[in-house]
């Protein structure tokens, strides 16, 4: 490093205010979407709950909307009623409520509620009768996630009860559904068996007169690999976030979240030179250290600490030494780096950058999880926001 590039510094307006941004672009989850029913060719779900897998819930479905999905799906009715209240007219399923949670706004924005057991659906017709609005209502069977639905045990009473409300007018039908737990398996075997289990539910479902608009079964996974998922919606997550959730295949999915932060410190250290808490990494050489402003409190994860890599200047360096709430250190060897320098944390694997799933690999978790993790004191932008037309 001469003299001069330790003094000088690139001019202000080319670096953004904030130590850590989160770039979104919406057009690669419109691609996304888009490559998804070229697939299928059926009408499709988003999922856009845990604020859009931590890309940004209002902003995706603006995006998802204006890429041509029908459906919004989230968790909580407290997502779907942000949704409403932002402005979305789609048909919007929530699928976490409980006899407890307040369903009156959801019932009175037209939201759909799924239930899974007879207390939940007396409840939704209970808010049904005091809003005086027919609440949209899923049934939800579990055809062998053992997670969430109906037991096949209970789902005959729980449709009994359906037709029950139907027929005294506070509840519709719309839908019946249920979810995957082993598509990401090429091999079709577990999701054959779960597919015969959902079309036997229907079958009764429909013995006992229910007449549903929609009955859905495939996440991505299914969504992109086992057609017989179909029937007349996908219901899709991570695969409009660029996540590739079927093992060992590509379709071509982008990531649409890029996490860029800068260089705010540069050290020259001497073979021997300990690095962060424990000093669990020592420097074997003369080398360039270089200090990044994120850490585990933004979502970054310490598992990162070993195996974890950055680009800068368009070369991948290893994170040294513990990552730490608000920082972490970059060997660059002795590439020629300065202060101001653009660090790519999470980017565009096709570039050779770092992605979710690569981080995933290296901490023993998925892909899902970092989206989601990543927050905490960075910034988070939104590119190609204009196009949308749906909000
Ligand atoms: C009930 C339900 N349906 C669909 C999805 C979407 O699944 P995927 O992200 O694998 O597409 C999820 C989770 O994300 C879910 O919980």
């Amino acid at each position: 490093m001469t003299p001069a590039e330790r003094t000088s510094l690139p001019q202000s307006d080319a670096i953004p205010p904030e130590l850590a941004t989160r770039i979104v672009d919406l057009d690669a989850i419109r691609r996304n979407v888009q490559r998804v029913r070229a697939i299928t060719g059926t009408p499709m779900m988003a999922v856009v709950k845990a604020d859009g897998f931590g890309h940004g819930m209002l902003e995706v479905a603006d995006a998802v909307l204006s890429a041509g999905a029908e459906w919004l799906g989230v968790a909580t009715v407290d997502e779907a009623i942000v949704l409403r209240d932002a402005g979305v007219t789609a048909p919007v399923l929530c699928w976490l409520a409980d006899p407890w949670t307040d369903l009156h706004g959801a019932v009175a924005r037209g939201v759909t509620v799924s239930c899974a057991n007879r207390q939940t659906l007396r409840a939704v017709s209970t808010a049904a009768r005091a809003t005086g609005v027919q609440a949209l209502v899923q049934l939800e069977l579990d055809t062998g996630m053992s997670r969430g639905g109906s037991p096949t045990l209970d789902w005959d009473e729980l449709c009994v009860d359906a037709v029950m409300a139907e027929a005294d007018g506070s509840v519709r039908v719309t839908g019946l559904w249920s979810h995957l737990a082993l598509a990401a398996d090429p091999a079709p075997t577990a999701t054959e068996a779960q597919t015969a289990a959902f079309e036997r539910g229907v079958a009764t479902a429909r013995s006992y007169g229910l007449r549903p608009d929609l009955v859905h079964l495939a996440n991505s996974a299914g969504a992109l690999e086992h057609p017989h998922t179909w029937f007349d919606l996908v219901r899709c997550g991570a695969s409009l976030y660029g996540i590739e959730t079927v093992a060992d295949r590509r379709h071509g999915l982008e990531p649409a979240m890029r996490v860029v932060s800068r260089v705010i410190q540069l050290r020259r250290v001497a073979p021997g030179t300990g690095v962060s808490y424990n000093h669990a990494w020592v420097a074997d050489r003369h080398s360039t250290l270089v200090l990044v402003p994120v850490g585990y409190g933004d979502g970054i994860p310490r598992g990162l600490s070993h195996g974890g890599e950055v680009v800068i200047r368009g070369i991948r360096h290893p994170v040294v030494g513990a990552i730490s709430m608000d920082q972490l250190v970059v060997d660059v060897g002795d590439h020629p780096v300065a202060l101001g320098d653009e660090v790519v944390l999470l980017g565009s694997p096709a570039a050779g950058e770092p992605d979710a799933q690569e981080w995933a690999a290296v901490t023993g978790t998925i892909a899902h999880e970092i989206l989601t993790g990543l927050g905490g004191r960075m910034a988070r932008r939104h590119i190609n926001k204009e196009q949308g037309t749906a909000l």
